[in-house]
This record gives structure tokens, sequence and C-alpha cells, in this order.
């Protein structure tokens, strides 16, 4: 084996994987009998395994990540021209596609002015965490503290962002986690029959008034932020309700609590704005980023804060602590922001935000039409082209449909040759919707492709 690969030697490739590779979140005893799948080619929405089967991917890579498709011969040039040029040094030092990037980015994201570089979702978060601790202890002598985060949210696959989890079976086994996290309330309008007290009208302030009590409750001088996704994603897909945003930043305001929104999801571009928040006309106090910031070409995430966030960490350089005493080697990776600069400039070239808006509208007409025809959704709804089908055993008592059935559409789906997604062992009893997030530049044909798949595995499935 010399690491390429050949039409022929398939069968190696596929031997040393099952003999080597630990697959993410896979139980692998089927593999004894079955081959693990291979992906070995992709070329805008479409991929192709080792068997040389064509496949529409309707998740971006299975995880919400290729943004601008696959193959985009640009990206991999200026890659390839920064790493001969300069591969990586340490982030306490600058680099050039490092600083574009920076100015790049926070163009798109006013009120925003600081860029901390490292290489995946959970880091972003871990250094908001690690932020708000630090700031609590020089600002309130260690007592504010706390991170407040979401029912049916994730952040995370390190201790500290399942400590800030709320997908209680995907958190199962791994703890105990850290202190000073606490949960608040899901905002998921559809299933408020669940929650006690919930309102008809203006379900969305009190939901974000919900997130109110637990603050009062743990003591608002224990609070140092609030961690939420801005449209929840492996939950759910859960769109917030009118209102919710607005209301979420007063209350921020009101007791002092930075607001970090996770945008690993959403970020650059998934629905139809640069970022998820840029919908409601809040101003966060950290975003984090990951999955779209470069398509998966290259591993770079980030955690953007407000200057006045960062002057936290500057104002007394005699206290030999009092910076923000944080690495992340693979932040130095230059080929991370290389990429990301052009991914953006794709977006803004092929106006693939524009795009976004109207296939996300077509798409989930499409789905609310599907449900039209199929009692069993009980609910399609998205913003952009982050979409979900929420799917029941019956409409009025919106019993969930098991995950096993809503697997079973999953893979009737993929041997049609369409890759899409499911929430899965993630929220106790609830992995129950369907989740479609295509690359940005998909097309009507392309969408009619899959509502067309998901609409004969309803059939089936279901009858
Ligand atoms: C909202 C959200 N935050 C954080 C993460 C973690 O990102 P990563 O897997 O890059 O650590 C994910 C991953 O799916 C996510 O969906």
């Amino acid at each position: 084996m010399d690491g390429t690969f050949k039409d022929n030697d398939i069968s190696h490739i596929v031997e040393a994987d099952r003999a080597h590779v630990w697959h993410h979140l896979s139980q692998h005893k089927p593999y004894e009998t079955t081959d693990p799948r291979i992906f070995v080619e992709g070329k805008g929405m479409r991929i192709w395994d080792q068997k040389g089967k064509e496949h529409i991917d309707a998740v971006a890579g299975g995880v919400w990540t290729v943004n601008v498709g696959y193959g985009r011969e640009s990206i991999a040039d200026v890659v390839r021209e920064q790493l001969v040029k300069l591969n990586f040094f340490g982030g306490s030092a600058g680099s050039i596609p490092g600083a574009i990037f920076s100015e790049m980015l926070i163009s798109k994201m006013p009120g925003m002015s600081r860029v901390y570089y490292c290489s995946s979702g959970s880091e972003a978060n871990e250094k908001a965490f690690k932020m708000v601790r630090q700031i609590a202890v020089k600002r309130f002598g260690g007592k504010k503290h706390k991170i407040l985060y979401r029912d049916r949210d994730y952040h995370g696959s390190t201790i500290a962002c399942m400590g800030a989890g709320g997908q209680y079976e995907r958190n199962a086994h791994y703890g105990p986690f850290p202190d000073g996290f606490v949960s608040v309330p899901h905002c998921l309008e559809y299933r408020k029959h669940e929650q006690a007290g919930a309102p008809d009208e203006n379900y969305g302030v009190w939901a974000a008034n919900e997130i109110e009590k637990v603050i009062l409750r743990e003591g608002p001088e224990t609070i140092g932020a609030l961690c939420l996704e801005p449209v929840t994603a492996g939950g759910g897909v859960i769109t917030p309700p009118d209102g919710y945003w607005e209301r979420i930043r007063e209350i921020c305001d009101q007791y002092e609590i930075l607001l970090h929104i996770d945008e690993v999801v959403c970020g650059v571009g998934r629905t139809g704005t640069w970022f998820g928040y840029q919908h409601f006309g809040i101003k966060p106090d950290m975003v984090s980023m990951a999955k779209g910031v470069a398509s998966g070409y290259a591993a770079i995430s980030c955690l953007v804060t407000t200057e006045t966030v960062f002057d936290m960490f500057k104002d007394d350089a005699s206290d030999p602590l009092n910076y923000f005493r944080d690495i992340s080697t693979f932040g130095g990776c230059t080929a991370g922001p290389a990429a990301a600069i052009e991914n953006m400039k794709i977006i803004e070239r092929e106006n693939l935000l524009e795009n976004t808006i109207a296939m996300g509208d077509y798409m989930l007409d499409q789905l609310n039409a599907l449900s039209d025809k199929h009692a069993v959704i009980g609910q399609a709804r998205g913003k952009g082209l982050f979409l979900g089908a929420e799917l029941v055993e019956d409409r009025a008592s919106k019993t969930p449909m098991s995950e096993k059935m809503v697997g079973a559409v999953v893979a009737d789906c993929m041997q049609q040759g369409v890759i899409i997604g499911a929430t899965n062992r993630s929220v106790p009893g609830k992995n129950n919707t369907l989740c479609f997030s295509p690359a940005l530049i998909a097309t009507k044909d392309d969408i009619d492709q899959i509502i067309g798949a998901v609409d004969g595995a309803l059939g089936r499935v279901f009858g």
C-alpha cells in the first residue's frame, strides 16, 4: 500500500479500514459481515463510494460541513500555495492568511472584533468557557462562573462541552462532568404541550422568560454566560420562536451575562445569512464557528469576541496572569484561514447566500407538500438550507416516531443514492427528526431529487 487509491486495490482499502479504523458514532459489529462504507471522490453535490455508486449528498458531508460543495479546485490551489510558502507557526505569532481572514470575517459581523483560531467546534466552545471563567475570576471574585446551556442543544464532544450539552442520551456514560454548567428549557414550540405553563400566544417570550427563572433561581451573580445555538441542529433542527432572541438579549443585558452563540453549524451561510443570529437583529458577545468556515477543506474553527470581551484580557499588563493563557497548536495551521478566505470568496462570487434563501424556501415548501401526503410528518421546519422534518406516530398526540423507523427512512434514501440525516442517540425518546443540509449550491433539480427519494422512502417505510 502506498496510500494512493487505484481501482484494483480497493479490497485492500476496505480490509485496512475494517481492521484498523475506528469510525465515529458507529457500532462496529455489523462490519464483521458487511463492508464499511468508504467514500472516494466528490464533485459539487455528489459523492461516490468504493463501489462507484453515486450519491447526492443532502447533508453536506454527513455533518453540515461542505457548504460550497465537493471538488473545489480553487480552494485546493490556495491551500497548496500557502502550505509550500509557510504551513505552520504557533498562534502566538500571526500569519498572512490568519490576518486577512480575520478582517474578512469581522467585516461580516458588525459589532464583533477579535478572532481566536483553533481547530474544532468543541475546541472553540471550550475557549469561550475558559474566557468566561477567567473573566469571573478577574471581575467577580470567581463567583460569576456558571454557564447556562439549553436542553436539546449540543456544543461538542469534549467532557466540558458535554457538561454544557443538553442531549442527555449523547452524554450518557461519559460523566461525571465539570461543575458550573446549568440547563435551561428548550424553545421547541411544536412540543410546548410537554412544557408546563406554556402559553398559546407569545411562546417565544415565554420560553426566554423560562431562562430568566433559572437565572433568578441560581442567582444572577453566579451566572457568567448563556450558550445557545441560533437554530438547534442535532437536537431536532429547532428554529427559535418569534420574540425569543430579542428577549434573550434583554435578559443577558439585565443580568450582565455574556451571550455566547454557537454557530458551529449555522455559521458562514448555512441559514442564508452569514450567521444564524443575524436573522434576529441581536448582538452576541462571543460567537463560535467551525464546520462551514472552510467547508471541510481544512480544519479550522474560530471563537470571535467583541472588543469589550477582548479588552478584559489586556487591561492590566503588570499582572502576569492577566491575559488569555491558552493555546491551540493546530490553530496555527495556515491551511485553515487560507481555505476559509477562498471559501468566503466563493460564497460571495456565486451569490450562495441568496441561493440558500431561495432554495431553502423551495425545499421547505416541498417538505410541507410532502407532509400533506404523509401523515407521519408532524412538522417541517428550518431556516435557509438547514431543514428538518419531525416524524410522529400520529399528529394529534405528537408521539415521536421511534428512532428505528426514522433510521429506516434514512437507510431507504441511502439505498436510492440520496444521503439524508436524522437525529440519533441524542435526546431520549425524541430522535425523530429527518435532517437536511445540502450544500449551498443546491439547485431545484437537486432538491427535487432529494424530496423524491424521501417521498418514496416514507411510502415504503410507513405505507
Ligand atoms: C452546534 C454544534 N456545536 C459544536 C459542535 C462540535 O464541533 P466539532 O465536532 O468540530 O468539535 C457541533 C458538532 O456537530 C455542533 O453541531
